[in-house]
């Protein structure tokens, strides 16, 4: 398929773009370098520079047919949409518009869209299924389930159909593509590079909660089994309407676990400060992921705490200073 991929310089979107070229897809790239790399992109794809925002831009890409469209690029710092709404809306909600506007005239015939477990907020109950109320508890989980109704009412006009994935914590890398956020703020990326620069410091943010360490449990997912996952979202039957999916491994670990599983991985000592909560964390989000393994024959393969761990340390021994060097 001919595939449009809005953030494919970013941290997912660029080890998708590798993925879907493995698989024969041809890929195009839009970024406006707002928060991606251009060292991430891949030799000789074909690259859309230019925001979402710019409605005339995103007509001029799509003027150019396309099969798909996989829309990852988005503002997605939790506590910054806290204090910075708008940006969030304006730029999540308000690009998205735009791209869907667009991807509806010009006849798209799949839509897959970067969604998160955020939508959930605090659930009652554990594993979360995609059954599982909808309460977003901070503005970026507002505005991406705001996407996903904007999502599923373009698909039921204009007869396309659109699976909103939605991620539980992405991590690891591959080989050549990691995580390099500024400001970072994600556990692993944070502890690995305070283990190669122990200036730079670590904190566990709160230990206790009400879990058997006291610290917050997370269902970490591989960004290479992410990838996989819009691969077979992209290649899967077509269903009308919008069909949602959990991206998770169904297996929960704690903070403590992620800095053992570190201490493993890096043979390094890890020796944390231990600080107060960080506001809006739940103590526990585990997935359930039966409906992506059914329909999607996904298989969560390297989302093991060794793998993730291995596969990030490699990359930021290798990348110190991110993609800077
Ligand atoms: N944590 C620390 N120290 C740090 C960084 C994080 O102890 O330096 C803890 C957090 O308090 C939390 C856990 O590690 O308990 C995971 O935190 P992350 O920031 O890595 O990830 P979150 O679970 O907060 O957020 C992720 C995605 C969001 C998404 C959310 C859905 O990054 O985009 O899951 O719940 F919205």
């Amino acid at each position: 398929m001919k595939v449009l991929v809005t953030g494919g310089a970013g941290y997912i979107g660029s080890v998708t773009t590798r993925v879907l070229l493995a698989r024969g897809h041809e890929v195009e790239i839009l970024d406006d370098f707002s928060t991606g790399h251009r060292e991430a992109l891949p030799p000789g794809v074909p690259l859309h520079e230019g925001s979402l925002l710019d409605a005339g831009f995103v007509d001029r890409v799509l003027a150019a047919p396309v099969d798909a469209v996989l829309h990852f690029a988005a503002f997605s710092l939790v506590g910054e949409s806290a204090v910075r709404p708008l940006k969030y809306y304006r730029n999540n909600v308000g690009g998205s518009v735009n791209l869907l506007d667009a991807a509806a005239r010009a006849g798209v015939r799949r839509f897959v869209f970067s969604s998160t477990a955020a939508v959930y907020g605090e659930p009652d109950e554990m594993p979360i299924t995609e059954h599982a109320p909808t309460r977003p508890v901070n503005p970026y989980g507002h505005t991406k389930l705001a996407i996903e109704w904007a999502l599923a009412d373009t698909a039921a006009a204009a007869g396309f159909p659109a699976v909103a994935l939605r991620y539980f914590n992405a991590c690891g890398a591959t080989p050549e593509l990691g995580e390099d956020h500024e400001p970072e703020t994600h556990l692993i990326p944070r502890l690995l590079r305070s283990l190669l620069d122990p200036a730079a410091g670590f904190a566990v943010f709160g230990d206790d909660y009400p879990t058997p360490d006291g610290t917050c449990i997370r269902d970490y997912v591989h960004v290479a089994d992410l990838a996989e996952a819009h691969a077979l979202a992209l290649e899967a039957d077509a269903r009308p309407g919008l069909s949602v999916y959990n991206l998770g491994s169904e297996t929960g670990a704690s903070v403590r676990e992620i800095l053992a599983a570190a201490a493993a991985a890096t043979g390094l000592p890890v020796e944390p400060r231990i600080e107060p909560r960080r506001p809006g964390d739940p103590a526990r989000l585990v997935a359930g992921n039966a409906r992506a393994r059914r329909d999607l024959g996904w298989r969560p393969c390297r989302s093991d705490l060794p793998t993730i761990l291995r596969d990030a340390w490699d990359w930021h021994r290798r990348h110190p200073r991110g993609y800077r060097g």
